[in-house]
């Protein structure tokens, strides 16, 4: 049966094509390409996943679980933003990092990119630090958030 739409699903290497067509739109510079989406796929520790709607992927992001867990991405179509797929997608990830025996996550966003860091701080997520020009194609800082898991 297809997953529901509009719910988090499993993505698979079939999704790499339309993840690249988001990339760009959404990241610019600091796009991830076909090998690093590829490799991060293949890796046992990772969970990434996606929401569909109007039969296409418009939601996708990933998670890497360890004691310490990290979102490594998240993404939403902009023409599906403020809809909440973005909290969604991040409520299913931090309970994948749950169910997997995670303590904390942390995770980094661009230290300009406010609305990005609203959706973390309504998720419990607290900036801990700074990291200087951590985002170097692109010149900025990242700020490190952190949630402490129940
Ligand atoms: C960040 C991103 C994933 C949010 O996705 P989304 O589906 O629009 O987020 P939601 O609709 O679930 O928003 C949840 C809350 O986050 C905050 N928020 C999200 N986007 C916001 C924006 N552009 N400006 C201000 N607040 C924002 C709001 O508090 C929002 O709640 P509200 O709509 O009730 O006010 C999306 O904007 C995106 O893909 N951005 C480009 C890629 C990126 O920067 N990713 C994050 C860095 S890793």
């Amino acid at each position: 049966m297809p997953p529901t739409e509009g719910q988090p699903r499993d993505i698979t290497p079939a999704d790499i094509p339309r993840i690249l067509e988001l990339e760009p739109v959404l990241f610019g510079a600091e796009s991830w390409n076909r090998g690093m989406y590829r490799e991060e796929f293949s890796l046992p520790d990772r969970a990434y996943r996606g929401i569909d709607a109007g039969g296409r992927l418009v939601a996708y992001g990933g998670v890497l679980l360890a004691e310490t867990a990290q979102v490594l991405t998240i993404g939403v179509d902009p023409d599906h933003q403020r809809r909440g797929l973005g909290s969604l997608l991040l409520a299913d990830l931090l309970a994948i990092a749950v169910a997997a025996g995670a303590g904390e996550v942390v995770l980094e966003v661009r230290a300009t990119d406010r609305g990005a860091q609203r959706l973390y701080e309504r998720h419990g997520f607290v900036a801990i630090a700074r990291r200087r020009n951590y985002y170097q194609l692109i010149g900025e800082d990242a700020l490190v958030m952190r949630l402490t898991l129940p």
